[in-house]
């Protein structure tokens, strides 16, 4: 059985979860980051290769102030607590995103946990934060014309290995598996361009009840599909 090469999630939910149990929505963001932290390890027990998170989007800036300060926060604190677990673990830790629109603390945090963690060989784990696609997309798009501009690149050499390059997911394979949890089914401006082929699993559960097991039944659903990226059937080819 193999696994995929690249695993990205959409942790949605959290919110909903407390208001069912009448409690605050940052409730359900700190029952959230306990269950982000079990499937991070269960990735890297399974020896997967990349698992991207999507923590905290370019629009989740849009919510109330206090929110985002408490979404900061346990940010802050997860950097710190986990950061040494993660060398433990061989974790490779990186973000993408518009990391220089945090708190200077917690940008300094980041760097130091990416640093903390580069020589790590194991699992490559990717935190979106304060990621959008189209701001990755356009700002690709910006390098590409400066280079032209610049007379270092031409304009008949943009092709598609060009902007992947320029984008910020460049060192690592597309997601083949996008998971997104408590029943919406949308990007939410997550990973436009890397998803091109990748296949989507969208569940019910809030991100505050999702399990390993979840996990692996999004795993084994996985594995059954027959991706064809455009061609026919492998079976078809191969018998006619
Ligand atoms: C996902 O849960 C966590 C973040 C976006 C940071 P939500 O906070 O979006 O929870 P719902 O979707 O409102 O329930
Ligand atoms: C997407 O969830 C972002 C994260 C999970 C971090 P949202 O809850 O922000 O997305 P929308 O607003 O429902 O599309
Ligand atoms: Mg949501």
């Amino acid at each position: 059985m193999s696994l995929p090469q690249h695993v990205a999630i959409i942790m949605d939910g959290n919110g909903r979860w407390a208001q069912q149990r009448n409690k605050p929505r940052t409730f359900g963001h700190i029952k959230g980051a306990r269950i982000a932290k079990k499937i991070i390890t269960a990735c890297s027990d399974k020896g997967l290769k990349n698992l991207t998170l999507y923590a905290f989007s370019s629009e989740n800036w849009l919510r109330p102030a206090t929110e985002v300060l408490f979404l900061m926060n346990l940010l802050r604190r997860y950097l710190k607590k986990e950061t040494e677990n993660l060398v433990r673990q061989n974790i490779r830790f990186q973000t993408i995103g518009e990391i220089e629109k945090l708190p200077a603390d917690i940008q300094t945090a980041i760097r130091y946990a990416t640093d903390r963690t580069s020589k790590n060989t194991g699992l490559n784990l990717v935190f979106a934060i304060s990621y959008g696609s189209r701001q990755e997309i356009t700002t690709a798009v910006q390098r590409i014309a400066e280079r032209i501009q610049q007379k270092e690149l031409s304009v008949d050499q943009i092709d598609e290995s060009l902007l992947h390059h320029e984008l910020s997911t460049s060192s690592w394979p597309d997601p083949d598996l996008i998971i997104r949890t408590s029943g919406e089914h949308r990007l939410s401006n997550f990973l436009l361009w890397q998803a091109a082929y990748s296949e989507f699993y969208f569940c019910e559960t809030l991100w505050p009840d999702f399990t390993v097991e979840d996990l692996e039944i999004a795993l084994l659903n996985f594995i059954k599909r027959e991706r064809r990226f455009g061609s026919i059937s492998h079976h078809e080819n191969t018998h006619h």
